[in-house]
């Protein structure tokens, strides 16, 4: 039996299954599974509901000493809610309004400060499983196992035509198209912690994997991690 936990950071593009993997992953290990994004969502429709000037730092920090984010376990999901405050933020913080301006928030130098130093307090008992953009890079440079997903851009494009049509069938393929893009741009290019792949990430295409494929692949991954782990103490 493995007697020591890990961190698994899991990096990548918009909807390129990111979180499937990381709340499968999570369930096989008995690990805490955190969507980092989650945190930046509901972060963003604080800000909305707010009227939040992003371009005027005080107003910016004023907002964010307001912010109160935990996470409860959701037997139903089998992943957690991310509550903003006292409000379970789950059921708007995937609403395009949301998806439009997060980028731009998530860029913010105050708000990636505030989110990830509670991301890091997190991790500190590891057996932790985070998906995000700057996890193996910023939040958990030191992790354990780091995986660097991605998927052609037209198949993430109906992944998420599928989830959000499910819920909403006034969205059009071209709207979720323009938002991966400018998010992907907007994530890839900003000055703070901006996607990339960390240089001992393990790159993962799951263009053509299937879940089951997809999460076999990554358990042997982090079973020698954790048998490594096992030696070295
Ligand atoms: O699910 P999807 O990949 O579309 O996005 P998400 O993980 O919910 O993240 C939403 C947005 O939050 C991203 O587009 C980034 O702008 C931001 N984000 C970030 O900056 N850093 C992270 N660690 C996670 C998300």
């Amino acid at each position: 039996m493995p007697t020591h936990k890990i961190i698994v950071a899991i990096d990548g593009l918009s909807s390129c299954g990111k979180s499937t993997l990381a709340r499968e992953l999570a369930a096989q290990l008995g690990y805490n599974y955190i969507d980092s994004g989650a945190m930046y969502r509901a972060i963003t429709l604080y800000f909305l509901r707010n009227n939040v000037d992003l371009s005027d730092p005080a107003e910016v920090i004023n907002a964010i000493a307001n912010i109160n984010l935990s996470f409860v376990f959701n037997e139903r999901r089998n992943a957690s809610d991310i509550y903003l405050n006292d409000e379970n933020a789950e059921p708007y913080i995937r609403d395009m309004l949301v998806s439009e301006k997060v980028s731009e928030v998530a860029a913010l130098r105050e708000v990636r400060s505030f989110a990830v130093a509670q991301q890091k307090r997190m991790g500190r008992r590891k057996g932790i499983v985070m998906d995000g953009r700057d996890i193996g890079t910023t939040v958990f440079p030191d992790a354990e196992l780091k995986l660097y997903m991605t998927a052609d851009p037209e198949i993430r494009v109906m992944r998420r035509f599928q989830e959000l049509y499910a819920v909403n069938h006034e969205i059009s393929l071209d709207e979720v198209r323009n938002n991966l893009e400018l998010r992907d741009y907007i994530d890839s290019t900003r000055e703070e912690s901006p996607l990339h792949r960390a240089a001992d990430a393990i790159l993962i295409d799951n263009s053509n994997l299937t879940r089951e494929e997809q999460l076999k692949q990554v358990l042997a991954l982090v079973n020698e991690r954790i048998q490594t782990t096992d030696k070295q103490h």
